[in-house]
């Protein structure tokens, strides 16, 4: 029996695919390249000494998630494949609504038809909208601020029916705060097209010289030194988080869990912490706000602990250190 991992050459993707099959499992990874590269297929190869099979396929293709599923016995899926930029999403909420959820609902007709009922999905902490209180419970209040947040709430409340009207169906819902840092080896990571949305990506720019500067959007934030706060999580903890979840896909319904450590950084203590430990200065700006922007955002990661045994165990300094040791190793 075989893993299906839809959008597995994606930053999560790939470090779930190494997780999973340096674990034993056998892994099929589904993606149309939209954000990726194949040559990652090949870097995991290189890490776990196994290739996964790989299908340049989009999941708006039926017939081709219907070949996947034809040609390979595959009893659980891992669905991280959709498009996740915020600001896009705004000036492009069709195309995102289209996207995410019609190509989530081709994978779960296809999941049924071939009788495999198992799903992990790639939610996120942005279903928590404007949170009252910090930390962050699984039983809080949902809302969104963006399209790409609804697409995410949308494909919860779809799994979540799909589940209530057939009990076959196992559906592990993950809500993933901020994942930041990269494989020790360096050869995956997180490797956005054009300038980075999200911090990490703009701070090791910066120190590489591809950016001039980091933007600190507000320093006027009612936080420890008024900058934006955040869960930052190793990549490596998120997709080990992945494998713990497959515990709970042994009973049938809807399982939700926040993946986060617990902990809150603010953006001057990311960067502090990334000069400190790769000896590089970042130059920083204060800037407006960004809208849509909270406060303070992490998550109370408890319930996974205790029903998943699962707990996020590297530092922010291990996660400053690898994410730049990936960012110095592109060419
Ligand atoms: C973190 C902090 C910014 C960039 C977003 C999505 C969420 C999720 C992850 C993924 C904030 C500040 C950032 C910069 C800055 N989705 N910042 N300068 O906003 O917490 O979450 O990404 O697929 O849905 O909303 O993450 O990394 O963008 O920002 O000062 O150039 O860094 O204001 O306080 P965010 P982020």
């Amino acid at each position: 029996m075989s893993v299906l991992v839809t959008g597995g050459t994606g930053y999560i993707g790939s470090h779930t695919c190494v997780d999973f099959i340096e674990k034993g499992k056998e892994v099929i990874i589904l993606d149309n390249l939209s954000n990726s590269k194949e040559e990652v297929v090949g870097f995991i190869e290189q890490i776990t000494g196994i290739r996964p099979k790989f299908y340049n396929i989009d999941l708006l293709d039926r017939e081709g998630v219907k070949r996947v599923f034809d040609e390979n016995d595959i009893d659980t899926v891992i669905h991280f494949a959709g498009l996740k930029a915020v600001g896009e999403s705004v000036a492009k909420p069709i195309e995102y609504y289209h996207n995410n959820i019609t190509g989530t609902l081709n994978l779960i007709f296809e999941m049924r038809d071939h009788d495999c009922f198992k799903l992990v999905f790639s939610s996120s902490a942005t279903v928590y909208g404007k949170p009252e209180t910090v930390p962050i419970k699984e039983d809080f209040p949902l809302s969104t601020t963006n399209p790409y947040g609804t697409t995410k709430l949308y494909i919860e409340r779809i799994l979540t029916d799909l589940c209530v009207a057939d009990d076959r169906f196992s559906v592990v819902l993950l809500r993933y705060f901020n994942p930041i840092g990269a494989h020790d080896s360096a050869l995956i990571g997180d490797n956005p097209n054009g300038i980075p949305n999200n911090l990490m990506p703009y701070v090791t720019r910066v120190a590489k010289g591809t950016l001039p500067h980091l933007n600190v959007f507000g320093n006027d934030y009612d936080t420890c030194d008024g900058t934006g706060v955040r869960d930052f999580i190793h990549v490596l903890d998120l997709a080990a988080g992945h494998y713990a979840a497959l515990k709970a896909l042994e009973k049938s319904g809807v399982s939700i869990y926040n993946l986060g450590t617990g902990n809150g950084y603010s953006v001057l203590q990311l960067i502090d912490a990334f000069e400190r430990v790769n000896n590089i200065k970042i130059p920083y700006q204060i800037t407006d706000r960004r809208p849509g922007d909270i406060a303070e955002c992490y998550a109370d990661a408890s319930k996974a602990e205790r029903e998943l045994g699962w707990k996020a165990v590297h530092t922010l300094d291990e996660m400053c250190a690898s994410a730049w040791k990936f960012e110095s190793s592109i060419k």
